[in-house]
Formats: C-alpha cells, structure tokens, sequence
C-alpha cells in the first residue's frame, strides 16, 4: 500500500514516559514529554517534515500503534522504556512494518543496572541514541530526516 502522507514522523515513547518532568528527575531530567515533543515540532517542520506524538504504557497499544504507522509514517523515534529490556513483541513489529527506526533514551542505559543494558529494539533499529537526555531525540529526529531525505532522493 502506498503511503498517504510521505512527510510524517511518528515519535512514540513507552510505558512511564508521560511521568517525565516529575519521574527521577535526576536520571530522566525536567523536561515533559510535552516539552520535549513541542521542540520537535519546529525543527521537523523546518525540513518539510510533519511529528506526530503517541505514547502507551500498554505494550499491546505500541505495537497497534507501530502497525498504523507503517502505512502513514516515514519513520520513527522511539523510546520503548522499560520494554526495551522485555519486548520481542515490539522488535518483532518493527521488523514486520520494516519502519527506519531510531531508538532513543534519556539515560545512559549502559551505565545502569545490568537489566538495562540489552534492548532487544536496537539490534533492529537504524540508530541508537542514549544518554543525552531529551537533546537525543532531537538529534535522533536530524538523523531521521537526513536519512529519509537521502532515500528519497535515491528512489526519485
Ligand atoms: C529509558 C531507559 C529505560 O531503562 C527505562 O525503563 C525508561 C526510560 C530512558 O529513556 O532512559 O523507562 O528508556
């Protein structure tokens, strides 16, 4: 199925991340996710491209919602939280759509408790960003846009 509107960014965040501003604001910053989405808007339109912004503690509503995508979207950031470290389900989506994918965190996962340090996203991810807190997703967006930019030019 051909996608309807080609310039469209999905930026998804995972269970917990509607907390951010007041969740451990000493790991995860003080930012809200509104912030940090509302920054994105500018700098995506800048390029010509649309963000759209969904979140879900449900793991069920994630991959729903990455199914949808595939035939709107051009890509996505994502930041799975927790389901990162648990989620086949969510890798198996991206695989399935086959949507470039940028994985993000706000921590330094590597450089927390061992349960942190495998994501099963990243293996199927174009790029990973972790540890820069809410500037990754805003390089994530840039490296977003350069590749789609890059593959459209070499599709035209
Ligand atoms: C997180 C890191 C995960 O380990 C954690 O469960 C989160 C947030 C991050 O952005 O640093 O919920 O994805």
């Amino acid at each position: 199925m051909s996608k309807s509107k080609p310039k469209h960014i999905l930026v998804l965040n995972g269970p917990n991340l509607n907390l951010l501003g007041t969740r451990e604001p000493d790991v995860y910053g003080h930012e809200t996710l509104n912030d940090i989405v509302n920054n994105l808007t500018p700098i995506a339109a800048a390029k010509g491209y649309a963000v759209e912004h969904f979140q879900s503690n449900s793991e069920g509503a994630l991959i729903d919602k990455i199914h949808e995508a595939a035939q709107i979207f051009d890509g996505l950031i994502f930041n799975p939280g927790a389901y990162s470290h648990s989620s086949i389900a969510l890798r198996d989506a991206i695989t399935a759509t086959d949507m470039p994918t940028i994985e993000v965190h706000l921590s330094n996962i590597h450089a927390r408790e061992d349960f942190r340090h495998k994501s099963y996203i990243s293996a199927v991810a174009l790029g990973v960003i972790c540890g820069l807190g809410s500037k990754g997703y805003e390089y994530a967006l840039e490296g977003l846009i350069s590749h789609l930019m890059q593959k459209h030019q070499e599709e035209d």
